[in-house]
């Protein structure tokens, strides 16, 4: 009884971040939860009444590209200015909450991008409790307000604007920088204070409780039917897998459709890992040479991802009929895919890769889901992944497309061009792995590309494949930047790679970042 009790705790008074189209919202969201307290990121359509029904301690305002002047500007309902509540507007929300209480934005002809800093006015403010006079900061705006709304006072100013901050005897907070980037170096402890000092926040929110709690729904939810899982090797589904196998044990059953496009030795080591280890009830299904068939010739990257996502479906149904009658299954869906999902369904934003290729899956077979890890970003997923007991080399795993090899090899896709990039892939993950490196890289792997060039080897002219290495560092997958190696190990992979991988002649090191790049090639 106790756990239901922590669920009402944990969840019953979240924080609420209204989203404006910010790519920066939901690195709001998450430094909220590194601060261990519960947040949702919420549309900004939502009414008072919406907002008072979720029962939120406070609620911030994101910033957003949008001018408050513009006709389909997005604006948050008046009356939550005018309420009680606790409300912390950035950027483009203190703008807004400026304009909506009757001060006045400019649309300014020096934008400030970038490093500045603020200086905090006769600090009383409760936002600045403890923060130093002057601090480093990082803005990205155009407007800027130039009047202030009655009764709201500036309490900081920075190069660019006398009202870098402002605040009212009513709880609500205005700040043009942004607190979530990194290059705030004290914006966690303005958040921090907001939170704690601002809204009474508590801190509920951690992994132990979040297991005990969701092992707990997972129970509930599911009686004693019977559930499958689709088990990729990646952490979201082996944590999904985890914490549902925790609840209910043998009613779980995993199958595992080996496509034959995953890297050298994972194919054995999901086997090893959850089967052998963690006793699991898996079904091995060795599908490669149909994958391989349905993608003789095909190139277009979305083709592939198509054929390989109903060819899943197909496998993963034949399979799952014949374990008898399952009523539920499992997915690894994350914050992030409900944050993306919510974000599409009003419009903004465009879907760049169609990424889920297990949709359709649950209509098609009449069952429903259980998605164990829907509130929780990447690092929450490892987080309670360490807390369940699995090992490193499954939580720290990096994040693996679906569509798997197939998307890093550009053009047609034959199993001599998967041995390669399987080889060369491997040589680029144990070089970052010996260098100590994989904590802190997002992704790290090779791409088999479709150009040959001519080379020397001993005395001969050779004419052959040029491998790409990816290495990027990143919070979220929404946005990465390629990692700086150092170039005695960027030498290391390259002549690794063109001594031990056959074929290869040359290998390149891709230095684009996200955007205006992907991550993948494909
Ligand atoms: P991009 O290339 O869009 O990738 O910058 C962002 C993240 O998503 C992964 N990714 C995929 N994952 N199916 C998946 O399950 C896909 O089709 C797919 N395409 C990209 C990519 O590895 C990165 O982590």
């Amino acid at each position: 009884m106790e756990i239901s009790n922590n669920i009402e705790i944990s969840k019953q008074k979240p924080i609420l971040v209204v989203d404006f189209g910010s790519q920066y919202s939901m690195l709001i969201a998450r430094r909220i939860r590194e601060l261990e307290v519960y947040c949702e990121v919420i549309s900004s359509s939502k009414t008072i009444e919406e907002i008072r029904d979720m029962n939120p301690r406070g609620v911030i305002l994101s910033g957003g590209p949008a001018s408050v002047y513009d006709t389909s500007a997005p604006a948050t309902d008046i009356e939550l200015l005018k309420s009680n509540l606790p409300v912390l507007g950035i950027c483009y929300g203190m703008q807004l909450m400026a304009y909506q209480l009757g001060g006045r934005v400019n649309p300014s002809k020096t934008h400030e991008y970038g490093k500045s800093y603020l200086k905090i006015n006769n600090n009383t403010s409760l936002l600045f409790d403890g923060i130093p006079e002057q601090i480093d900061v990082w803005m990205s705006h155009g407007d800027k307000v130039e009047t202030l709304p009655p009764d709201f006072e500036a309490i900081g100013l920075s190069m660019n604007s006398p009202y870098a901050a402002m605040a009212n005897s009513n709880k609500k907070y205005g700040i043009q920088f942004h607190p979530e980037v990194v290059h705030t170096p004290m914006g966690k402890d303005i958040l921090a204070n907001f939170l704690f000092k601002i809204c009474e926040a508590e801190k509920n929110w951690t992994p132990a409780q979040f297991v005990e709690t969701t092992v707990n729904q997972i129970k509930e939810q599911v009686g004693n039917q019977q559930v499958i899982c689709g088990l990729s090797g990646g952490v979201d589904s082996a944590v999904a897998a985890s914490l549902v196998h925790g609840a209910i044990g043998d009613q779980l059953t995993c199958i595992f459709v080996d496509n034959g496009l995953l890297r050298k030795g994972e194919s054995e080591s999901i086997v090893r890992d959850f089967s052998d280890h963690m006793k699991m009830s898996l079904v091995h299904v060795n599908a490669k040479d149909r994958f391989l068939s349905i993608l003789s010739g095909v190139t277009d990257p979305e083709e592939k991802r198509k054929l390989i996502g109903n060819e899943f479906i197909s496998i993963f149904e034949e399979n799952a009929k014949q374990l008898g009658d399952a009523k539920f299954l499992v997915q690894g869906t994350t914050y992030p895919d409900v944050i993306e999902s919510m974000v599409d369904d009003s419009g903004v934003g465009a879907v760049i890769k169609s990424h889920h290729n297990v949709g359709g899956l649950p209509e098609k077979m009449d069952l429903e889901l259980v998605e164990p890890i829907r509130d929780l970003f990447k690092d929450e997923v490892r987080k309670v992944g360490t807390n369940i007991g699995l090992p490193d080399s499954i939580v720290w795993r990096q994040p693996f497309p679906g569509p798997g090899l197939a998307i890093r090899i550009i053009g047609d896709i034959t199993s001599e061009k998967l041995e390669i990039l399987r080889e060369a892939d491997y040589i680029v993950t144990n070089e970052i792995k010996k260098a100590g490196l994989t904590k802190e890289t997002w992704q790290a792997f090779a791409v088999l590309t479709s150009s040959k060039s001519v080379g020397v080897m001993g005395d001969d002219r050779t004419y052959g494949y040029v491998i790409a290495v990816r290495v990027v560092h990143s919070e979220d997958a929404m946005t990465a930047d390629w990692s700086r190696l150092p170039y005695e190990l960027l030498e290391t992979i390259s002549s690794r790679i063109i001594n031990e991988v056959p074929n290869i002649n040359r290998v390149v090191y891709d230095i684009t970042s996200k955007p205006p790049g992907t991550i993948e090639w494909e």
